[in-house]
């Protein structure tokens, strides 16, 4: 089946990087937003304008599914592309259930871009979890653009982050949920900076497991690795050293996995 992937730019490859492991025999479609990245500090009215156009390309490709593979354009935008397209659109949803699941009734410090904290999307998750005395809400914008110039690990990273999370008394907290998968790529730094106890949680497994579930796709394991082509805003990608920039990310990727 071929499957559509979005997301502004390269987060959402943590995502497909899940879904290569577990969907081999698949079709992949990439489409990194370049020219937009980043979307977390723009307006929802941008973003959704972004994803729009996305959306018009990747179903011209002839997709059978799209996973929305960006917090911040299923926030603003995946409501209104259900209501235009038929086909499954698969969205990312803040690990919140899972951290409350694996702690019930301990605090969660939930992390995403700008628009995604204050949409009216992660305040409904919060409502039906009833987690109002359980979920702190943090931006970490900046991350986007580090992780975009492949910056992860330095010490402007470690020196942002420390900043922004100064002001937590982090042995409170069960757990760092990722709302924005430009964030996988600093789970090494995080785990520096939080306590051993505060578990690192994302939502791509939660993620491929919907698409499966969805599409009745047959998840394997297998030797040979699924086929891909990235676009960036809609023109293929095919630079070696554009090629090169993206293998970058997916072998950071392989190293942040074992991390939690
Ligand atoms: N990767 C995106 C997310 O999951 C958005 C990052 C951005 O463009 O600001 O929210």
């Amino acid at each position: 089946m071929k499957i559509g992937f979005f997301d502004s730019g390269i987060g959402g490859l943590s995502v497909l990087h899940h879904a290569m492991k577990i969907l081999p025999q698949e079709e992949f479609i990439f489409f990194a937003d370049e020219d937009n990245v980043p979307y977390g500090t723009k307006s929802p009215e941008e973003v959704l304008r972004f994803v729009d156009e996305a959306f018009k390309f990747l179903i011209a490709q002839e997709v059978s599914a799209i996973v929305v593979a960006c917090n911040t354009a299923t926030s603003v935008a995946v409501r209104k592309m259900r209501e235009k397209y038929s086909l499954p659109i698969i969205g990312m949803e803040p690990a919140l259930k899972v951290a409350l699941d694996l702690f019930p009734n301990r605090k969660v410090l939930v992390t995403a871009t700008a628009i995604t904290i204050t949409g009216e999307k992660i305040r409904r998750l919060i409502k039906k979890l009833h987690a109002e005395n359980l979920a702190e809400l943090k931006a970490l914008s900046q991350l986007v653009e580090f992780a975009e110039r492949q910056e992860f690990n330095s010490a402007a990273v470690e020196e942002y982050l420390r900043g922004e999370l100064e002001n937590y008394d982090l042995e409170k907290f069960s757990s760092l949920v990722l709302g924005c998968t430009h964030f996988n790529y600093f789970k090494d730094t995080l785990r520096k900076i939080l306590p051993p106890h505060v578990k690192i949680l994302d939502g791509n497994a939660g993620t491929v497991n919907e698409l499966i579930r969805r599409t009745n796709l047959q998840s394997a394991r297998a030797e040979n690795l699924p086929s891909i082509k990235f676009f960036y805003s809609g023109r293929l990608v095919t630079d070696s050293a554009e090629l090169a920039r993206l293998e970058k990310f997916l072998r950071r990727l392989d190293e942040m996995e074992a991390i939690f």
